[in-house]
């Protein structure tokens, strides 16, 4: 039985409060400011995809550029077009936000 004392008394030790205090938790960058279709991501699109995907281009009826939504459904396939890759970060930094108050399709 002196076995079973011996696991006893290590477990309880190895429960025993820490006298040393946690380390203070590291301070989180601050969030990088977030990113709007419109001032960030929309003028990307007006520079490499005009005409066609803007009013009065072949493909607005199909894949408006100026629609959020468009952007949101087309994800990184948008990436097989837009290789820069500042331009890229700065699409998917879009993409991974949810949603704001962007207007839907048809509304
Ligand atoms: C010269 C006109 C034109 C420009 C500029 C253009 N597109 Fe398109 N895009 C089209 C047409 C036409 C289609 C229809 C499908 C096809 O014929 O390839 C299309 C289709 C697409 C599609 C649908 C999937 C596919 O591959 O067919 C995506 C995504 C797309 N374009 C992205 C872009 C992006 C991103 C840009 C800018 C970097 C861009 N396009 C610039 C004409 C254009």
């Amino acid at each position: 039985m002196r076995g079973a004392t011996v696991v006893v008394m290590t477990l309880t030790a190895a429960c025993a409060p820490a006298r040393i205090a946690p380390p203070p938790p590291l301070t989180a960058p601050p969030p990088a400011p977030p990113v709007d279709f419109y001032d960030d991501v929309l003028p990307i699109l007006r520079e490499r995809c005009m005409p066609c995907h803007f009013p009065g281009g072949k493909m607005y009826g199909r894949l408006p550029f100026d629609e959020p939504a468009t952007i949101r459904v087309l994800g990184t396939e948008l990436f097989t077009r837009i290789k820069d890759e500042g331009e890229q970060a700065t699409i998917q930094r879009f993409l991974d936000q949810k949603p704001g108050n962007e207007p839907l399709p048809g509304s």
